[in-house]
């Protein structure tokens, strides 16, 4: 029930981004939460949330990050952390609460992120229209963030756990079961509550190559740069959740493609350009005979099927209409493209690096790609993008690890490495590009020339799990 509390109140708080008071969605997320909170108050007399070195406990009691509810302990403590104070206590009140009273501490709580000391602009708040249902624990504030190497693990599990649950779905489609979507759709649902807190760890995260099979291994990529990319243009959460099941699935129809040609090193015969081109129709056939309700079937099939149409409708398969390509095509085929590119294959070893494969596909914006998304893409992952391998003009050699925003004008962050005897590298600090020479006022470090990581035999996704530089 702990467990249940500590869900419903973060999806509680995430919800006046979106929606009102009023709307279904809000009201549901707010009677749930009032719902558990009851549960948990007929056993005591309050539920008390307290941050203590990075960890979270509740009424006293150390709560353990299993990979299933560690997103929301970590959305907890992230947003302590941001609001300066210890934790929070409900008390009896709470059992008089209706469901806009707690949408309105919803709302609170991310107007106070706003203000200079938003603990005691919260207190003032809360206990304005009397004795408040729920107090601010300022305790003895330690930090409880948690160290990025561990959010990195968390993330690094997610993706194991979404390579494994679409490796379950391809089997069972192989042997005709007809399987169903919930674990793949439960671990999508976990992967877009991450994005709310830390997109630029899943972006660092995608860069997982060859974890076993590629085509496993490029669609979780996918649907992780896909919710990326829905969240930066303001999807609803729901709508990011469908754009990820949906992505995840965009090459499930390769299972029908003969492996031969998959696999094939040199350049496909006409014949087999074709048989692979059936692919995006093999994902609709597929996604239409999962065991899933037809309206969640219905919101996924549309992406699998456009992925290869391009912006200005060419590409495959043919279509003779001028309807434009949906929202989740358009991003799926950018993500798609993107990873594609930037991954090894066994027809191209060495892979582009990734701020060509960026240049690439901005100079086909507007012909293959949707020029507004191809903006916010490159905006995403930066200009040069996260897993990037840089050398720089001080002959250091690192990875980016933070893409760095052209609209704020903020260069990359690189983790610099270092090369071993035997040739292998280890990873060394994290060090800022923004940073200048006091004396001379030019930036410090710049970078001379990118690289593929792979080239190098690196594994950048392994190498963000070992720093921690937050
Ligand atoms: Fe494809
Ligand atoms: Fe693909």
């Amino acid at each position: 029930m702990r467990e249940v509390f500590i869900r419903r109140l973060f999806r509680l708080l995430q919800i006046p981004r979106i929606h009102g008071a009023e709307n279904r969605l809000a009201v549901r997320a707010s009677t749930e939460f009032i719902h558990a909170g009851n549960q948990l108050l007929t056993e005591s007399e309050e539920i008390v949330l307290e941050a203590r070195h990075g960890r979270l406990f509740f009424s006293g009691q150390k709560l353990l990050m299993r990979r299933q509810g560690a997103i929301y302990i970590f959305g907890l403590l992230s947003m302590f952390e941001e609001l300066q104070l210890s934790g929070l206590k409900f008390n009896r009140r709470f059992a008089e609460i209706s469901p806009s009273h707690a949408h309105w501490f919803a709302r609170l709580i991310i107007e106070a992120k706003q203000k200079e000391d938003p603990a005691k602009w919260l207190v003032a708040e809360l206990s304005a229209s009397g004795p408040p249902f729920v107090e601010i624990v300022f305790g003895n504030r330690q930090k409880s963030r948690i160290p990025y190497a561990e959010k990195a693990e968390m993330a690094h599990r997610m993706y194991s756990f979404a390579y494994n649950s679409l490796k379950d779905v391809s089997q069972g489609v192989i042997e005709n079961r007809r399987p169903g979507i919930r674990k793949p759709l439960r671990i999508i649902q976990e992967i877009v509550d991450f994005a709310i807190q830390d997109p630029s760890i899943l972006l660092g995260i995608a860069t997982i190559q060859d974890y076993d099979d590629y085509t496993y291994t490029h669609s979780v990529n996918v649907a992780l740069l896909s919710i990326c990319l829905g969240q930066q243009i303001g999807l609803s959460e729901n709508s990011q959740v469908f754009l990820g099941v949906s992505a995840l699935f965009h090459d499930l129809g390769k299972i029908d493609i003969p492996l031969e040609i998959i696999n094939k090193p040199t350049p496909l015969t006409e014949e087999e350009f074709k048989v692979v081109q059936q692919h995006s129709l093999n994902s609709v056939r597929q996604i239409l005979k999962l065991h899933a309700g037809s309206d969640l079937i219905a919101r996924i099939v549309l992406g699998p099927f456009e992925h290869h149409l391009k912006y200005d409708l060419s590409g495959y398969p043919e279509v003779n209409w001028k309807r434009p390509i949906s929202l989740f095509g358009r991003i799926i085929e950018i993500c798609d493209v993107y990873d594609a590119l930037t991954s090894s294959r066994i027809y191209r070893p060495v892979p582009v690096p990734r701020d060509r494969a960026l240049g690439m596909i901005a100079a086909r914006s507007g012909k293959d790609f949707d020029p507004v998304l191809v903006k916010w893409f490159i905006n995403m992952v930066g200009i040069f993008p996260v897993g990037t391998f840089v050398v720089l003009n001080t002959g250091e050699k690192g990875l980016i690890s933070e893409g760095g925003s052209i609209e704020k004008n903020r260069r990359p962050k690189v983790l610099l490495l270092k090369e071993e005897k035997s040739g292998r590298f280890s990873t060394a600090k994290v060090v800022d590009l923004n940073r200048r020479d006091p004396e001379t006022g030019q930036y410090r470090r710049t970078i001379k020339s990118t690289h593929h990581a792979s080239a190098f035999g690196i594994q950048p996704a392994m190498c963000f799990m070992e720093i921690d530089h937050r």
